[in-house]
């Protein structure tokens, strides 16, 4: 170990450190050592550390880490194997800290260290409960953005959120931001932990209206590294927000589900009326029909219901094929279901919504114990 390093362990310290910096991160291993770097410049004569929080990135991101936190006390890694989601990696992170003030940044040097201090400061002397790097006020600068689309995509998850807010942020999907240690600890037991937003998450789930200010930030762009934001973070997000307005009563991902299994009841009609009028027979056409459906709908059940359980490789293929035995089984029910309730004098409408209900509620039901396993 060299001089510097052994300097470093043997700092003195009494206890935890009053701030913690909780750095969520997928695939960032170029962007570990030179964050630390900028951190302990920008944090120079405060008391922190920094977690970061690696879902077993597949380029050793938490090999990094880990090499740094050997030398540095201030640098600590958790590493969550089979799971994704930046939400839940923020909370597990925050979780894991016992400082008096927890600020939660990028691990990708898009975000402006030199206001950590700020921000920190700001919720500090406690005239705030959520200090928030932002983009959008007065001085603010989103120029980090990568193309138009992004930047539509961001301005209209934000006209949404606002609408939803109990306060008026300007950047209620700002992932820069700093709070108290005894806010998050009130409102974790009420946290979604659902998708990307994490901030809105707090915000809609503290038990108390929340004191929120803004602070001034640029966004950089990226250097190294890929963004893992798409259009589909925008639908999760939705979810987010519908979880939150049905305080939790109503469960978004079977919503997804049932929305899907309707997809896939259209693209079933749809090929079966393009084969007729291409003179097909019926059965060769309702069979096309229902195996392009089930397999569009396990296409999208693994994209979008079950993102943060995505099957990949092998485990796609073994998963398919119970999805296949299921949803036959599914459909069985579904006639089943309908011809008992027909049997016993329902009318045509209700028997077979009877039988649709208990077809998609048993094809969820073992489709995410099954299929898609917690
Ligand atoms: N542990 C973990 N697990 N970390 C993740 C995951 C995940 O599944 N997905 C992304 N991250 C980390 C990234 O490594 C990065 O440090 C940070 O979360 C943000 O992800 P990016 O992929 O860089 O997001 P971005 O730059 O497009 O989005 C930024 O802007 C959003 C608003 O437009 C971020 O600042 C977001 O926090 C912000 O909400
Ligand atoms: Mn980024």
């Amino acid at each position: 170990m060299s001089r510097a390093n052994a300097a470093v362990l043997s700092e003195a310290r009494a206890g935890c450190p009053e701030i913690t910096i909780v750095v969520p991160c997928y695939r960032e291993a170029a962007n570990v050592r030179p964050l630390v770097e900028a951190l302990t410049l920008a944090l120079a004569g405060r008391s922190w550390e920094v977690v970061f929080v690696d879902d077993n990135s597949p380029d050793g991101t938490i090999d990094q880490i880990r090499a740094i936190a050997e030398v540095n006390w201030r640098v600590r890694g958790i590493s969550r194997v089979g799971r994704r989601g930046l939400s839940s990696a923020v909370i597990e992170g925050a979780l894991s800290s016992s400082a008096q003030i927890i600020a939660v940044m990028d691990g990708d040097l898009q975000h402006d260290e030199t206001q950590l201090g700020a921000l920190i400061d700001a919720v500090g002397d406690g005239g705030c409960d959520i200090a928030i790097g932002s983009r959008h006020v007065e001085g603010g600068d989103n120029s980090g953005l990568a193309n138009a689309w992004r930047h539509a995509l961001s301005d209209g998850g934000i006209r949404l959120a606002q609408m939803m807010l109990p306060v008026r942020v300007g950047d209620p999907m700002s992932g820069f931001f700093a709070l108290r240690r005894e806010f998050f600890d009130a409102t974790a037991p009420h946290l979604s932990g659902q998708g990307f937003k994490i901030l809105m998450d707090l915000i809609l789930s503290a038990p108390e209206p929340v004191r929120v200010k803004e602070i001034p930030c640029m966004f950089r762009p990226r250097v190294a590294g890929e963004s893992k934001l798409d259009v589909l973070v925008l639908l999760q997000f939705a979810g987010l927000m519908l979880d939150k307005l049905f305080h939790g009563w109503l469960p978004v991902r079977f919503l997804a589900f049932a929305t899907v299994g309707a997809i896939g009841v259209t693209v079933n009609i749809a090929i079966m009326n393009i084969m007729h009028l291409a003179g097909a027979d019926f059965e060769a056409a309702q069979a096309t029909g229902t195996l392009v459906a089930i397999l569009t709908n396990f296409w999208l059940d693994n994209t979008l219901t079950y993102r943060d359980r995505r099957l990949r490789g092998a485990q796609l293929y073994g998963g398919l094929i119970i999805f296949l035995l299921v949803s036959s089984l599914g459909a069985w029910a579904n006639i089943g279901i309908a011809q008992l309730f027909r049997a016993d004098g329902q009318g045509w409408g209700n028997a077979s919504a009877a039988g649709a209900v208990i077809g998609v509620v048993w094809n969820y039901a073992v489709s995410s114990t099954l299929i898609w396993r917690p």
